[in-house]
């Protein structure tokens, strides 16, 4: 067990619970904890979340991550990487249902569905744990009621990094807020670069040559009337995937004003 934190009372972050775990590798792990009764978000959004300092003497470790659940859960899920040497993940990974982990009092972020314009078709484009933020986007209504088609596409290195393929192929269909309308409407597209797979390659390559499209039975390439796009993980990738948006007609948005695609790092590398 983790020691338990004394908050000061103008913190910027409350100990919550962790109420359980899963390890999808040995580098890829979620967690979830339990949800402030005050603690509001959007969908998408992300909050700083931690640990205290070893020893408890110190400032905690804190670090930026999104919210995999989505806005109506009693819980607040997360999708982790582990860096070895990192400063919080090489101890979140040891974390055990019952210790405590630290988390930030304001949400933030761009990936929500009021920083996009009205469409038909939401593209949510993820790398690595970029995925996080669709994890909580897919699983709120409000997502189906202001699109009729959702695509979520996840690229990783090898197909154990796959994290949560079964809800995507499987247990959202049968979720009971969201399970009608996902089905027919929700769309799994995961890709694998550094081994065989039937998809294999980056979106990148799947957007530049028009397979994602072909899959999808529809025209090659973005159509900015019709098209919406949330962009989460590698800089790179995002860097290339919003050139080939721009290149395409559609428009960088924000909170303050709403565009055609929006964007966030998930790190920086
Ligand atoms: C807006 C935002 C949202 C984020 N959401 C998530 C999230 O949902 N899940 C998550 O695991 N991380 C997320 N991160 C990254 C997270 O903040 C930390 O960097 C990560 O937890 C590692 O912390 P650390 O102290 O162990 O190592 P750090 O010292 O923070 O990172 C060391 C190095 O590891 C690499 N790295 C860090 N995070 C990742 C990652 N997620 N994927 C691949 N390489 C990485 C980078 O090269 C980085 O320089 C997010 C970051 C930002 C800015
Ligand atoms: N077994 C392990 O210990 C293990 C396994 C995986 C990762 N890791 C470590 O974890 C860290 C993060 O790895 P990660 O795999 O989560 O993140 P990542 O390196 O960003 O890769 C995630 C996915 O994004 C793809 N990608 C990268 N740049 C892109 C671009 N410009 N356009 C489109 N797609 C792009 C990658 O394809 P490419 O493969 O073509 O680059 C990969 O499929 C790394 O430091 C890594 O060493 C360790």
């Amino acid at each position: 067990m983790l020691e338990r934190t004394r908050t000061p009372a103008t913190a910027a972050w409350t100990p919550q619970k962790v109420r359980w775990v899963r390890h999808w590798t040995d580098h890829l792990f979620s967690l979830a904890i339990d949800r402030p009764e005050d603690f509001r978000f959007r969908s998408g959004e992300f909050v700083m979340i931690g640990l205290s300092a070893p020893g408890g003497a110190g400032k905690p470790v804190l670090r930026a991550y999104s919210i995999a659940s989505p806005a109506w859960s009693d819980e607040l899920e997360f999708f982790s990487i582990r860096v070895h040497d990192g400063a919080l993940t090489s101890r979140l990974v040891h974390i055990q249902p019952g210790d405590e982990v630290l988390l930030g009092r304001k949400p933030t972020g761009t990936l929500v569905l009021d920083a996009l314009a009205g469409g038909r078709r939401l593209y949510l484009i993820g790398t690595g744990t970029g995925l996080a933020p669709w994890l909580s986007v897919a699983r709120d209504p409000e997502t189906y009621a202001r699109f009729d088609q959702v695509i979520v596409t996840h690229t990783v290195r090898q197909r154990v990094d796959l994290a949560y393929r079964d809800l995507f192929e499987a247990g959202l269909f049968d979720d009971p807020l969201v399970g009608e309308e996902a089905r027919g409407r929700l769309t799994y597209y995961p890709t694998v670069t550094r081994e065989a797979f039937e998809r294999a390659g980056r979106i990148t390559d799947h957007i530049r040559d028009a397979r994602l499209f072909t899959a999808l039975g529809l025209p090659p390439g973005f159509d900015a009337e019709h098209d919406r796009v949330m962009l989460c993980g590698s800089t790179a990738m995002i860097r290339e995937t919003a050139a080939l948006l721009e290149a395409a007609g559609l428009r960088e948005g924000s909170n303050a004003d709403p565009g055609h695609f929006v964007l966030e790092r998930a790190f920086v590398g």
